[in-house]
């Protein structure tokens, strides 16, 4: 067998990155002439790993340089593991994992104590330390007039209004960036991120849909929120029976919220409204004069994260509950964690955490892709204890839950 080698790209390569990429997720480089120049816009190439065989480029992955806000505000840089991908012909050789030992130390190296990312597949990521640490719902929404009661026309008196591509491009950023600061899961976006993942948009991605919509609503001069969305008309024996596909929506405050989801399930001959991505906290079916017009269709994994630098990490969070707790992060089954089993205390002073190396007697035991699901307060000590991730002490796993628990429910606004 020929010898691999794994190395970061030249910028010259990044076409054949984008061949390899292209090939491997089955798409159709025709049906999107712009992706070679999104790729340069967006994939940094200093980030960017490929394997050889000989002079062929068999593997990719990439990273991008994220600012993820985590409980309470804090932003912590993480590495955002992208377009990772090995060509059938070299797939189970090890590709994956030399990538993710090049992406890991290249994360280290940048004082990012975190990587995260999106997995396509459940099976893949546990065995590097990833654990999943946001979930969404997907909804399916019986809009009409009447959902969302309201004696004065909007609700919270704010009305939407439509914007131009250019329009949306200079007005949602500032909101999405502050809806940054209260959701732990959220990354900023850099400009071009916006105008190449949020606003161009590519005509494969619409399937007969119109182009994205862009409603903001404002209170008092202000911009609130927004909602994007696409919509695809049709008739059911001559009734309405058009569908809206909501993409994204971020509100500042309820009122924004409420007047958003107003907006988009009252729009003439679209009674059926998808939500592809919504927070498990998000709050429609309670704004619902009828619950079950809201159907929470499935839960999925989101955001995957993996902590690198404990220490940094969970010093970084703010937390529910006072508290300490000692705990032991196993190296679990995985021949890529290589590190001996460490030991931490993590002590939570006023909401405020200080995690040190620490010595004695441990109250909990986990592994490092279970720490990772607790970190941004998605999932559960209580039911990770359950599934048999976290063992000891009951009345520790019960402290860890509240410690680690938090008010707003994490969430990603987007794959990456
Ligand atoms: C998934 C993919 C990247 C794996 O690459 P690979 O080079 O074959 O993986 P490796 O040989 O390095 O395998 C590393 C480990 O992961 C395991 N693994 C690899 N693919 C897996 C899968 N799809 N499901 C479960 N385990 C998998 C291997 O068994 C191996 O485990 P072990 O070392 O504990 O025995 C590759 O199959 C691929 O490109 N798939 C299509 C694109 C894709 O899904 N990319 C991921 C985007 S998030």
């Amino acid at each position: 067998m020929s010898e691999l080698t794994v190395r970061p790209i030249t910028d010259a390569e990044l076409p054949l990155v984008m061949g390899c990429v292209m090939d491997v997720f089955g798409n159709d480089p025709a049906a999107d002439p712009q992706v070679l120049e999104r790729m340069r816009a967006l994939v940094p190439v200093p980030r960017t790993f490929a394997a050889f065989d000989g002079s062929a480029l068999v593997a990719t992955a990439s990273a991008y340089s994220l600012a993820l806000t985590v409980c309470g505000g804090a932003v912590v840089p993480t590495g955002g593991l992208t377009i990772v991908t090995v060509r059938p012909t070299h797939r189970r050789r090890g590709l994956l994992r030399r990538l993710i030992t090049a992406h890991l130390d290249d994360c280290r190296a940048r004082g990012e104590a975190l990587s995260g990312l999106y997995a396509s597949e459940g099976g893949i990521y546990g065995r590097f330390g990833y654990g999943v640490a946001v979930e969404s719902d997907e909804l399916a929404v019986v809009a009409g007039d009447g959902l969302i009661e309201s004696d004065a026309g909007p609700v919270g008196g704010v009305s939407p209004v439509g914007l131009s591509d250019d329009e949306a491009l200079a007005t949602l950023p500032a909101i999405y960036a502050a809806a940054c600061a209260q959701r732990p899961g959220m990354y900023a976006r850099s400009l071009d991120w916006w105008r190449w993942r949020r606003i161009a948009d590519r005509p494969f991605a619409r399937r007969g849909r119109s182009p994205r919509r862009h409603v903001v609503v404002r209170k008092a001069g202000a911009d609130r929120g927004y909602v994007v969305y696409r919509q695809q008309l049709a008739f059911d024996d001559g009734r309405p029976a058009g569908a809206v596909d909501v993409e994204e929506l971020v509100a500042l405050d309820a009122d924004a919220e409420a007047a958003l989801w107003q907006h988009v399930t009252t729009l003439d001959l679209f009674p059926r409204v998808s939500v592809a991505n919504a927070a498990v906290d998000c709050p429609l079916p309670w704004l619902a004069s009828d619950y079950r017009r809201v159907v929470r269709r499935r839960r999925f994994d989101t955001l995957w994260l993996r902590i690198d630098d404990v220490a940094a990490a969970l010093s970084a969070r703010r937390y529910a509950a006072d508290g300490a707790v000692t705990f032991v992060m196993e190296v679990g089954g995985s021949p890529h964690d290589v590190e001996p089993p460490s030991r931490w205390r993590l002590v939570v002073e006023d909401g405020v955490g200080t995690c040190v190396p620490a010595v004695g007697d441990a109250e909990v035991m986990l592994d490092r892709a279970t720490l990772s699901s607790l970190y941004l307060g998605g999932v559960r000590a209580a039911a990770l204890g359950q599934g048999g991730r976290i063992t000891g002490k009951a009345e520790a796993i019960a402290r860890l839950d509240r410690m680690f628990a938090w008010p707003v429910a994490p969430w990603c606004a987007e794959q990456f």
